[in-house]
């Protein structure tokens, strides 16, 4: 999508957000101002060193890249740096997944798009009793993500290598009913559809899925559309880079755009 599309979505979205002091649902109002708008900067430090450093690294390595539609389009040589700038979400963001774990301590959380693991680290740093499975297609990009585990001193986390079509539907089918998702990979409708569905019939009642960049493309708008539709869903947060998802059927299906 073009820059221009995006930039008028998001001042859309700027004119729309509400702020904390205008909610009227207790519930949504202690997630925005406890979780969402909170402001812990606790673990930050860490992971944002070891961010720097991938921004600085300038050693390449050989990436599958996916394309539309989970094709190994072809193999090529990235820079880690590049890798780290461009696919990483920021520290913002990372805080934001962070603040989710500690707060509402999923003990079961699947990943899907690890990329270097940068993401995957704020979510495990915020709670080692949860077990993070994390989904990812490219082997060279896994091997820098297990030395940043390492790193950090990481260890709830499982890394599942290939293409998702071959290896999410196999990973739900192993591992305990999912508390919390996050899909970060493959961004176009059908897919994201498809990791919804999937994901939807195994995770707890109470489960939370976060979709990133909702509004990147035309595709993702209507993928989000139709998440938003669902009648497996409650409530929804729009964050405009991110989605928070809610099943749980206690509370009412309503749908928010927030100001983050
Ligand atoms: C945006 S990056 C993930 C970034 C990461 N969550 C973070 O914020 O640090 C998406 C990742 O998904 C992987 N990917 C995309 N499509 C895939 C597919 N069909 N199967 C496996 N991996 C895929 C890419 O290789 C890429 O590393």
């Amino acid at each position: 999508m073009k820059l221009i599309q995006i930039i008028i979505r998001y001042l859309k979205y700027l004119i729309q957000a509400k702020g904390k002091y205008n909610l009227h649902s207790p519930f949504l109002y202690k997630i925005v101002s406890q979780v969402i708008l909170a402001n812990n900067t606790k673990d930050e430090r860490e992971i944002s060193r070891l961010r720097a450093q991938l921004n600085k690294n300038n050693n390449a390595i050989t990436i599958n890249d996916f394309g539309a539609g989970s094709v190994i389009n072809e193999s090529k040589q990235r820079k880690i740096k590049d890798i780290a700038k461009n696919s990483a979400k920021n520290s913002k963001f990372g805080m934001l997944l962070y603040r989710i774990v500690s707060y509402f301590k999923p003990k079961t959380i699947i990943e899907i798009g690890t990329s270097l693991g940068i993401s995957t680290s704020y979510i495990a740093k915020a709670n080692s009793n949860s077990k993070i499975y994390t989904l990812e297609g490219c082997g060279e990009t896994i091997k820098i993500a297990e030395q940043n585990f390492a790193h950090l001193g990481l260890r709830n986390i499982e890394i599942i290598e290939g293409d998702f079509k071959n290896t999410l539907e196999k990973t739900i089918s192993k591992i305990p009913k999912i508390d919390l998702a996050f899909i970060d990979g493959n961004h176009n409708k059908d897919a994201t559809i498809k990791y919804f569905n999937l994901l939807i019939e195994n995770m707890n009642e109470n489960a939370i899925l976060i979709f990133d960049d909702i509004h990147w493309s035309n595709d993702m708008e209507k993928a989000w559309e139709e998440i938003k539709e669902s009648t497996k869903v409650t409530l929804t947060i729009d964050l405009f880079f991110v989605g928070l998802v809610f099943i749980d059927k206690k509370l009412s299906k309503e749908n928010y755009i927030i100001r983050f």
